[in-house]
């Protein structure tokens, strides 16, 4: 506005125009003569083969610069760096590790306007996002992760790194998502290789460079560009120890099977489709301030945006005008002009899919509003848009649209906004209003989600775990929780391979039963019952020299949904107190114990007296040890570099299948299922199939130790069979395979549909008998998942 005068301008309160200016940064570039490499071994390395392809700034269409195409050859490169680097870098001290992660934190300090810059031309992010909120993030990151490279065998005694970490990082947060990749590997030990995204290669690139500049050995950080084929190739090398992927659900599926047959660490990051309810007594104007930034940050392009506005209904008409008044007054412009709210969207192809579900919408009787706001006449742009009268399947409502468009619904009780909220296969995050605390928390508790912020959203800080629950993924990043998904016990790690299972066969002939003993039934176990087994079939259960022992039931694919069910209707174990949970486990250990020679006679047949006897002592101590972990295994309190506390709760997952180990048949179940109780989930166990009459012995046992029924449910039968129905049902949360290899990795592999969680002993043998391998932290971790409740105090 050239010619406006001041007073014009007084009235408007117009902004004008204050770009950034990208000279430095396009000067960094030319240095590169605009065209990269990749860094493999400390040094740029041109590509293999594959050539190069261009990245484009969204705000113009303009080329920024070339990068290198990465071949299989070149991931190959990468890998065998990172795999020479790794002595020296393991063998450093923790306190030489830590200089250099604080000396990347600094370095990422001293330039972070160019990185500002360049993250904002290659993504088109707003440059008071990137200025503001990407970089420092990064350098906190790198930080915080210094503190843990120091602290290392103090804090995480008897864990080591997992080895070659590959990382494949989408386009939203190039730089921070970089961050929460490497820092945390680096600072466990590990050395890396990393895809960028596509779309976003350069700050990457640029932070290659930063790690030359530090000193980093060369090899212990490696970047190779390009695109999912050259993710894919490094997901399958098989030099690789583990796999951190952030992306979209399709992709994190895919790596999830891809991996499934090798020994490869998996953590995923996904997508989401994130609730932000707000109740009636909230403070509205606060609230419309949350939704900018829940929905509108980086255009809506963030996988915890805040989509699904769910409103009570007393406040809807209100709180809709005044959000409607707000999204009038954003600005959608360059984004490196300072003033701009809203900047470009990544690439073309998001673009169209952006419009593509938003007709799809509308299509589908959602009302659309958007602000009749003015679009720069270049560049990708898309206005904020609000979707109302949405029905809570439509398509708008369900999926994970990442561009700036809210999708809301009403609800009356808090009951109601509950349901709305999880009614979604993802699990992400959430965000809660209201001046009430005791609704708020009663209702983050509730929330199926990894992080839920109390009157506030997209908050983030490197000592507070991030991570999902559901299809969202599994894993955190940062924290104490994230520093383990790039450790591993050093026992695990070299643990003996366990033989593969023998073949249980069906009963072909009539059993001889051995003279002079009345029949033992045995049946399955559901909802606290005995029930025969569907199929009508049993299996022999033989000693080693062949004596028939007794008959188990051959369970199957309905006898497992029964008990999915059983154990869906038990879930409010989850909310019984930790005291009433450890009373239940003492309970277990007394009954057990009185009954030790009985079951240890039995026992005796297939393992040998005095194994049995072993068996059934160390079970007794088991369950005590999970008694007193039960109310000793508690969550954190972070205090982030915000007015807020961060309650990091340790969660049930919800329902878990176990595939029992054959050896160890009362005390491999016992070191399996008695965590997992412990933590509040119910069970759906499938106990040993060497030895699966030791059902009977269990369940006398939990009807006289008070199991409330459907807790823990059996049913025996062939482990492969079962586990396929266990891996399949979309109503199992998690899942435990102990196994031979190959069941391992049925496990994994099956368990993609809904991205359960699973945690399998790799085909390792784990020696119960020890307590240092066989009970412990270890076991509580996978029990339980992390959630961040995020509430803020002060005026
Ligand atoms: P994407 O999941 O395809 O890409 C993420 C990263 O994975 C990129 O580095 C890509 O090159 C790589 N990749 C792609 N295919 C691969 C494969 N088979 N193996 C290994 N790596 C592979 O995501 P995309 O296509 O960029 O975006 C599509 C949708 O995904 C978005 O519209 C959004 O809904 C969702 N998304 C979610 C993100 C999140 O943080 N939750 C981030 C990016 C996208």
């Amino acid at each position: 506005m050239p010619n406006t005068s001041v007073a014009e301008k007084f009235r408007s309160m117009e902004y004008g125009a204050a770009p950034e200016d990208p000279a430095a940064t396009l000067a960094w570039l030319e240095q590169f003569e605009r065209r990269f490499g990749h860094f493999i071994g400390g040094a740029w390395r041109a590509p293999a083969a594959g050539g190069y392809f261009p990245t484009h700034d969204p705000s113009s269409g303009e080329k920024i610069a070339e990068v290198a195409q990465g071949s299989a050859a070149d991931v190959n490169a990468a890998v065998r760096a990172a795999r020479a680097a790794l002595p020296r870098w393991r063998a450093l001290t923790p306190h030489a590790r830590a200089r250099f992660l604080y000396a990347l934190a600094r370095q990422v300090q001293k330039h972070s306007r160019r990185l500002a810059v360049l993250e904002t031309i290659d993504n088109g992010k707003p440059i008071r996002e990137s200025r503001d909120i990407d970089i420092p993030l990064v350098a906190r990151h790198f930080y915080y992760h210094a503190g843990w490279a120091q602290l290392l065998p103090r804090e995480f005694p008897g864990l080591e790194a997992c080895g070659v970490v590959g990382q494949i990082i989408p386009w939203n947060f190039p730089l921070l998502m970089l961050a929460w990749k490497i820092a945390p590997a680096l600072a466990a030990g590990n050395t890396v290789v990393l895809k960028p995204a596509e779309f976003t290669p350069l700050t990457a690139l640029a932070f290659a460079e930063l790690c030359n500049e530090v000193g980093l050995p060369a090899g212990v950080v490696n970047i190779v560009t390009g695109d999912g084929t050259t993710g894919e190739a490094l997901v399958l090398h098989p030099d690789v120890d583990k796999i951190a992927f952030t992306g979209s659900t399709e992709v994190g599926r895919a790596i999830r099977r891809a991996t499934a047959h090798s020994h490869k660490k998996l953590s995923l990051e996904l997508g989401g489709k994130s609730p932000f309810v707000v109740f009636e007594d909230a403070d509205l104007d606060s609230a419309v301030e949350g939704l900018v930034d829940g929905i509108w940050l980086n255009q809506g392009q963030v996988c915890c945006a805040g989509s699904r506005l769910l409103m009570q209904e007393s406040i809807a008409v209100a709180l809709t005008r005044k959000l409607q008044t707000r999204m009038a007054a954003l600005r959608v412009g360059p984004p490196l002009d300072k003033s701009t709210d809203i900047g470009a969207i990544v690439a073309r192809v998001q673009l169209d899919r952006i419009a593509g579900l938003v007709a799809q919408g509308v299509a589908e009787g959602a009302s659309c509003w958007q602000p009749d706001l003015p679009l720069p006449a270049r560049g990708l742009y898309y206005r904020p848009t609000l979707f109302t009268n949405v029905h809570p399947t439509s398509v708008v409502a369900q999926q994970e649209i990442f561009g700036p468009v809210l999708a809301a619904m009403t609800f009356r009780t808090p009951a109601e906004a509950v349901e709305l909220a999880n009614n979604t296969a993802y699990g992400l995050a959430a965000s809660v209003w209201s001046e009430s605390v005791n609704v708020a928390l009663q209702v983050a508790a509730q929330i199926k989600a990894g992080v839920v912020w109390v009157n506030s959203t997209n908050m983030f800080d490197a000592a507070c775990g991030f991570g999902g629950y559901r299809e969202s993924g599994f894993g955190r990043e940062g924290g104490r929780e994230g520093m383990r998904e790039y450790l591993e016990p050093a026992w695990f790690r070299r643990a003996p391979r366990l033989r593969p299972a023998r073949a249980v066969r069906l009963r072909r002939r009539a059993a001889a039963r051995p003279t002079g003993t009345i029949d033992r039934t045995v049946k399955l176990y559901i909802g606290g019952r005995q029930v025969r087994p569907d199929s009508g079939h049993s299996l022999p259960c033989r000693s080693p020299g062949g004596v028939l022992l007794g008959e188990a039931p051959l369970g199957n694919r309905k006898d497992i949904r029964n008990a999915v069910e059983a154990a869906r209707r038990a879930q409010q174990w989850s909310a019984a107190s930790a005291h009433q949970r450890a009373q239940v486990l003492y309970y277990l250990a007394e009954n057990l114990s009185q009954r030790a020679t009985e079951i240890a006679a039995r026992l005796a047949a297939l393992v040998g007296a005095k194994e049995a006897r072993e068996e059934l002592r160390l079970s007794v101590e088991r369950l005590f040890a999970y008694a007193a972990w039960a109310d000793k295994y508690e969550g954190t309190v972070h205090s982030p570099p915000f007015r807020n506390i961060a309650v990091a709760m340790n969660e049930a997952i919800g329902t878990a299948g176990v595939i029992c180990p054959e050896a160890a048949p009362l005390l491999g179940f016992v070191s399996l299922v008695a965590p997992l109780v412990a933590a509040g989930n119910c069970v759906v166990a499938v106990p040993s199939a060497a030895y699966p009459l030791i059902a009977a012995d269990l369940y006398q046992l939990f009807d006289s130790s008070d199991v409330p029924g459907g807790v823990i449910n059996l049913v025996t039968g062939r482990p492969a069979e079962l586990l396929k129905v266990l891996a399949e049902h979309d109503d199992v949360d998690v899942l435990w395979c102990y196994g031979d290899e190959e069941l391992c990795a049925s496990a994994k592999r099956l368990s993609a549909g809904n991205l359960k969680q699973v945690w399998s002993n790799e085909g390792r043998r784990i020696n119960f008998f020890s307590a240092h391998d066989g009970e412990g932290r270890w076991y509580l971790e996978h029990a339980f998942q992390v959630k961040n409740i995020w509430v803020p105090y002060g005026e």
